[in-house]
């Protein structure tokens, strides 16, 4: 059997659900605690040893960062029992960790796998990125327009007026000009002050999140993680690696990027089919947090799969420890 059949089989994607939802558990225990780091190191720790249980032949290739920085989940390294199907994997067992400990939404534990070779090896650098949920043509908006084309376009599409669309934003001083020009056309503008993969999800369930379009500078990693998302929910998303300095070029060199200014569709980042979850750690738009009941922790994951498009809503309960 070849690796991409054995990777589709469901009892995978099951596992994948422990491993977000270990890590979830890990740190929400540090929700509202003020220490980012701790919170952060507990929720690798959970998802790494969920992950180690694992049959698969598993390579991190979107971390917690290079070798010689994260003791942990860093690129590269080998988890699982090394029975099964080779898979990549892009995680983040702790999406949000400022959100986490200053008890603020949309804090999330996220996990994507997909077969060997298939997720971009994306370098720790920034990246611009571009998202709107499906039912739209290709390219209905694009990086080369400008954020106030990309609204026009997009209420064009949409056959509503300017004002009728909200576009999601990382609250930082260099989205001010971009911000600034999308107030020029009357758009609704929902700042995050952390987590852009969540907000990238919003596009793809604008019924509920409000959301219609994401755009502006986050982790590249992150943006991996988006796009898997997005390939499972539907919805289009574009990527362009930013780099501030050589050494930012450097790294994105070792991972292989070759092209420094490609822009990265959906389906370039993640080439095959992929399995994604996420398990909500502080209630969010989309994913409500870990919450304790009596003697019990309650969490809910999205799981999902790309390949027959299928979005499941998983509570778990177990007693407390
Ligand atoms: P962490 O969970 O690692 O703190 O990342 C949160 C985050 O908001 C990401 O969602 C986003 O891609 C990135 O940080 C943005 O980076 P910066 O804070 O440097 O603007």
């Amino acid at each position: 059997m070849s690796d991409i059949a054995e990777f589709s089989d469901r009892m995978l994607s099951l596992g994948l659900v422990r491993v977000s939802e270990a890590a979830a558990i890990a740190s929400a225990r540090l929700i509202g605690h003020g220490d980012e780091k701790t919170a952060d190191q507990a929720a690798v720790d959970a998802m790494r040893a969920q992950l180690n249980l694992l049959d698969i032949a598993g390579v991190v290739v979107i971390g917690e960062g290079e070798r010689d920085k994260a003791p942990m989940l860093y690129i590269g390294e080998e988890v699982g029992s090394g029975n099964g199907p080779g898979v990549d994997i892009a995680l983040d067992p702790l999406e949000g960790t400022t959100l986490t400990a200053k008890a603020m939404p949309n804090a999330l534990a996220v996990i994507a796998m997909g077969p060997r070779g298939s997720l971009l090896h994306a370098p720790d650098t920034y990246m611009d990125k571009l998202a709107i949920g499906p039912g739209y043509a290709p390219d209905t908006v694009t990086l080369a327009m400008s954020p106030a084309e990309r609204v026009q376009a997009l209420a064009k599409a949409k056959d509503c007026p300017a004002h009728r669309i909200t576009v999601c934003v990382l609250e930082r001083p260099r989205h001010q000009e971009m911000i600034a020009e999308l107030r020029t056309t009357g758009c609704a503008i929902r700042l995050i002050t952390d987590g852009d993969v969540a907000g990238v999800i919003h596009t793809a369930e604008v019924a509920k999140t409000g959301i219609d379009m994401y755009m502006g500078s986050g982790g590249a990693p992150e943006g991996v993680l988006a796009a898997a998302a997005l390939k499972c929910m539907g919805g289009q998303f574009y990527g362009c690696l930013l780099f501030r300095n050589g050494d930012e070029r450097a790294r994105a060199g070792r991972t292989g990027i070759k092209d420094f200014n490609r822009v990265y569709t959906r389906d370039e980042m993640v080439t095959a089919d992929v399995i994604f979850a996420a398990t909500g750690v502080t209630d969010g738009s989309f994913l409500k947090g870990v919450r304790r009941d009596g003697d019990f922790t309650e969490t809910e994951t999205i799981l999902m799969r790309s390949k027959t498009g299928s979005v499941r809503r998983i509570t778990y309960r177990q007693k407390s420890n």
